[in-house]
């Protein structure tokens, strides 16, 4: 690492960042900074230094200096010098540990699960990066200059057309340009209408599904919204016990995370009692695309524009790190969203926006979910195959669509069945990681897979181990 930074610097010609200045002239104003760069940690031991010629030509000191200055830390220790490997940072010595002078020892970090099925990512190894590559380096080689100033907090147009094409066409979102504002996700989304720093568009209580997001209710919390638990049942959320309550967030086209979607009446009666209340409905379509068995059920906002607001990201559909998502609203809280994001964009690139404007409008962005579409559907068929032949008692249930699968377990099984996967490299979640606090939706044991999460290659292995965890019949 430390050699490959120095070769680089040599060859590109970069600043070593080193301050000549304080008294006795260039010479020994080169030691103390080189001093202080060993000392300080910024060249690591056994880092190679640049050679005389170059660093004086960097510095604008004569190469002699450089020689000199290179001598007096050899023979203080602190520079080793060996024919055919150069000047390099003597082994022994140890950079300063404290704050102030030092880098921080970075936090070692945790090495991730030998079987990741935990849900909420697709697979990363699949990311489109040619693609994506090819819409940057198209959108880039477009953009007008005043591109690179701040952005407009409503998103670029460009995006927001190519959205409401999209949306329109993949999910029957009613979107014109003007209803969408652009944000990092829906998470971002929901602290924009809630949050109580920018003045809050809306306010609680927020009725939620009984099992949800723990993340999404937490944050909701943060801003001091109540959120109110609805029963569950196969059907989706009872939208008929709706009460009090401002608005409603439910994932229609696939409930988060039992799995299925809500009815055709309860879409149309939550409908029914935003518009009877002037209630709003929240509707996160974070998997919306995926459906295996059929064509995707639209989106609940076609049903009323004005009584819905619709929420979605690239972050099942790309990756959760592109940190893109948009929300379309009805025309009334759109000045609301764009003062709660401030004046300037400042928090989805603008170079971003375009990448996936482009990524969108030519047509790779479509090619890219129809490839995942096919490979999600093929790892759950295996999932529900391979439950099929070693694990028969266990349902999956739900329809099938999306990146994850609710498996049921016998009653009580479920904290014993998470230590057992544990204890086999198996991450996952249980459904009761998901369970609304305040519900009185009686408590089921299942596990949350998410069968999108590993790699092709590393996915049979998975399904191995997860198979190996269960319980046995009862
Ligand atoms: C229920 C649900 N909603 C929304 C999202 C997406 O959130 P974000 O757009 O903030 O990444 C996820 C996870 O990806 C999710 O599980």
């Amino acid at each position: 690492m430390a050699e490959s930074w120095v070769n680089h610097a040599e060859r590109i010609g970069a600043d070593l960042h080193l301050e000549l200045s304080g008294p006795g002239g260039r010479r020994a104003a080169l030691i103390r900074a080189l001093r202080e760069a060993v000392r300080g940690g910024r060249l690591a031991p056994g880092t190679r230094l640049p050679p005389y010629r170059s660093l004086a030509a960097d510095l604008g000191v004569a190469r002699n200096t450089v020689a000199d200055a290179y001598a007096e830390l050899v023979a203080e220790g602190w520079l080793t010098a060996r024919q055919g490997s150069g000047t390099r940072v003597a082994e022994r010595t140890l950079p300063l540990q404290s704050a102030a002078h030092g880098p921080r020892k970075a936090p070692p970090r945790a090495r991730g699960p030998r079987h990741d099925l935990r849900q909420g990512t697709p697979d990363v190894s699949a990311f489109p990066r040619a693609a994506w590559l090819a819409s940057y380096r198209r959108a880039l080689h477009k953009a007008p200059n005043e591109v690179f100033g701040p952005g407009d907090p409503a998103g670029r147009r460009e995006l927001r057309e190519a959205l409401a094409e999209y949306l329109a066409r993949t999910r029957g979102v009613r979107a014109e340009p003007g209803r969408i504002v652009i944000c990092s996700g829906v998470a971002h989304a929901l602290r924009l209408l809630f949050g109580q720093d920018s003045g809050g568009v809306l306010r609680g209580p927020l009725a939620v599904e009984g099992y949800g997001l723990g993340f999404h209710r937490r944050l909701l919390g943060d801003a001091g919204v109540r959120t109110v638990p609805l029963p569950l049942d196969a059907h989706g959320a009872l939208v008929d016990r709706l009460r009090r309550e401002r608005a409603v967030l439910l994932t229609p086209a696939h409930q988060f995370p039992t799995g299925g979607p809500l009815h055709p009446e309860r879409r149309a009666a939550v409908v029914d009692w935003a518009r009877a209340r002037g209630g709003l409905v929240l509707e996160d379509d974070y998997d919306g695309e995926f459906r295996y068995d059929r064509k995707p059920v639209g989106a609940l906002q076609g049903l009323d524009p004005e009584r819905v607001i619709h929420l979605g990201s690239v972050s099942k559909t790309l990756s959760p790190a592109v940190r893109l998502g948009w929300m379309v609203l009805p025309e009334r809280y759109v000045g609301g969203v764009l003062a709660a994001k401030g004046e300037r964009e400042a928090w989805a690139s603008v170079l971003d926006q375009l990448g996936l404007a482009d990524l969108l409008a030519s047509g790779a962005y479509d090619r890219h979910v129809r490839r995942m579409r096919q490979r999600y559907r093929a790892r759950r068929n295996r999932l529900v195959q391979a439950l099929a032949e070693r694990a028969p008692h266990i349902e999956v249930t739900g329809i099938a669509a999306g990146l994850h699968a609710v498996l049921r377990l016998p009653p009580g099984t479920e904290r014993a069945t998470l230590e057992a996967a544990a204890r086999q490299g198996v991450a996952l979640d249980g459904l009761a990681d998901f369970r609304h606090p305040e519900t009185d939706l009686p408590p089921d044991d299942g596990l949350v897979v998410g069968y999108a999460t590993p790699s092709d290659h590393a996915y049979q292995a998975a399904l191995d181990a997860l198979c190996g965890v269960l319980p046995p019949p009862q």
